[in-house]
């Protein structure tokens, strides 16, 4: 009676862990890979038109182009990969930039690292998230405050009065501003169904 009894516990036991194990599929070094490249091609694509416009027309029309295109050109990203993509920050000057609470949780983790000095290249967060049956990888890599943004996202001193101006008008709650160099500014947050 005895031996069956752990024998059945025994069954019990190995039936549990392998439903637990069904339902956290693995991570794999190439499924992040592959984001790792969409992340870093999408924040140079949005770079390379911030530093041309500066170049060829300056900051102020800069930031209109920021702010006319970052939304559309992260929506067309997204299509053209088959992802979901989007910058977040907890000091957002577009709401539609307000992490969720995933993205919280990575923003939160990055803020940790910064805090410890352990912040790098490397830095960032994989995980799969399960919702209704559905499976999908949240990857979030973090976006550092470089000396080309204070213009925009610096001090008060850092920013033109005809910048202040645009950035009041359009972003009446902007928050994204009083960052200093190496700051964490946020991250770029990508969603991939699998
Ligand atoms: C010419 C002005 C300008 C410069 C320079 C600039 N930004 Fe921005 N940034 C903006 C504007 C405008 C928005 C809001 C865009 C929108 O409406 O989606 C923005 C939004 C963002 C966001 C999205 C989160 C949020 O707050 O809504 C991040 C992240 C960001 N910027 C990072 C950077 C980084 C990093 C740099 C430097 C490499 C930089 N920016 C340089 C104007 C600028």
């Amino acid at each position: 009676m005895k031996k069956i009894l752990s024998f059945s516990i025994l069954i019990s036991l190995f039936i549990i862990t392998a439903c637990t194990e069904k339902s956290q599929p693995e991570l794999t070094e190439q499924m992040k890979d592959g984001l790792r490249k969409d992340a870093k091609e999408f924040m140079e694509s949005l770079k390379d038109i911030l530093v041309k416009e500066i170049q060829t027309n300056g900051i102020t029309a800069a930031v209109n182009v920021c702010s006319d295109t970052a939304q559309i050109l992260t929506n067309d990203y997204g299509l053209r990969k088959g992802i979901y993509i989007k910058r977040v920050s907890f000091k957002h000057r577009n709401q539609n930039n307000i992490p969720d609470k995933y993205e919280s949780k990575a923003l939160q983790y990055f803020n940790e690292l910064k805090s410890s000095g352990n912040l790098n290249e490397d830095s960032e967060f994989a995980e799969i998230e399960e919702i209704n049956g559905i499976k999908k990888i949240r990857y979030l890599k973090p976006i550092v405050i470089q000396a080309l943004c204070l213009n925009c996202h610096g001090s008060s001193e850092n920013i033109s009065t005809d910048v202040k101006n645009i950035l009041n008008t359009k972003y009446p709650d902007d928050r994204a501003v009083g960052y200093q160099k190496d700051d964490l500014r946020g991250a770029v947050s990508i969603i991939k169904t699998l």
